[in-house]
């Protein structure tokens, strides 16, 4: 009789947690069917265990995304792309600096002394050449006091290898909190070999700060420096054969600069 309860108790046991996997994996398939392409790589890059670490912020905000709507138009044009791009970057600087270090003052208002915080480091932003200097004023309206370095790299069109070609940065730059500048990051080449450049030059504590990225430039700077926080308006679906993002907005640099 003991057994026979026994065996009832363990055969419900057994229901519920058939039933509860059942559950899950109809969730699951509801969540997926719902989803686009690229939500769902959006969801592995953030859950692949080797990525648990991720640094990547992509930074949603209604504004944003309307003024990523412009730039991603093909009929916008060179004014309206680069007042656009500007826009984005300075919207996107408050996120980016949310965690600057800051220290405590005694300062004197008209009223009486108090204790007040001020920025506890210097900020160098270093705009990839070219189509990162479209993003240096968006930035600087906010923190007029940061230096700006320059960094010129392009990617040779048939390797896709970046190549560089210009290199000045402020004396501050290895105590700084330097914020790396470039609308795009596709294969992360340019990026990652900026990235390598300022840590050669002493550069400790580094952000990159791109519009449109996509999951294989996230994944190089992920796995090449794991410590460089990223930060993106939008994780695009892929790159297409000739390494431009999909959708992308095409060649921001001649977007910005009306050299096409
Ligand atoms: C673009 C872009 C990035 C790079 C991204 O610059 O501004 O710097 O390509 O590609 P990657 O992630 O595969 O390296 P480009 O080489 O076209 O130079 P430009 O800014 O002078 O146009
Ligand atoms: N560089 C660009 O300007 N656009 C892309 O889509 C990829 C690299």
């Amino acid at each position: 009789m003991k057994s026979l309860e026994n065996y009832g108790l363990r055969y419900m046991i057994y229901t519920l947690i058939a039933i509860f996997h059942w559950l899950i994996l109809a969730l699951l398939h509801c969540c997926i069917n719902s989803l686009s392409h690229y939500h769902i790589v959006a969801l592995l890059i953030t859950f692949n265990p080797e990525t648990l670490h991720t640094m990547l912020h992509v930074l949603q905000h209604p504004l944003i995304n309307h003024k990523l709507t412009q730039i991603r138009r093909k009929e916008t044009g060179t004014k309206d792309f680069r007042e656009a791009l500007d826009e984005i970057a300075g919207l996107m600087a408050y996120e980016i600096t949310r965690d600057l270090p800051s220290k405590q003052i005694e300062i004197e208002t008209p009223i009486r002394l108090c204790s007040a915080e001020e920025l506890a480091k210097e900020i160098v932003l270093v705009p990839i050449l070219r189509a990162g200097l479209g993003m240096v004023d968006g930035i600087t309206d906010l923190i007029p006091t940061a230096k700006v370095g320059h960094v010129g790299m392009y990617r040779d069109h048939k390797t896709l290898e970046p190549k560089e070609y210009y290199a000045k940065l402020p004396p501050n730059t290895p105590d700084a909190v330097v914020m790396v500048l470039d609308p795009m990051l596709a294969t992360g080449g340019s990026a990652s070999a900026t990235i390598t450049y300022l840590k050669s030059q002493g550069a400790i504590q580094i952000k990159l700060v791109c519009i449109v990225g996509a999951p294989e430039g996230v994944k190089r700077i992920e796995t090449e420096h794991p410590d460089v926080d990223i930060f993106l308006a939008a994780l695009d679906e892929k790159l297409n054969e000739k390494g431009y993002i999909v959708p992308g907005l095409g060649d921001a640099g001649d977007r910005l600069f009306g050299t096409k």
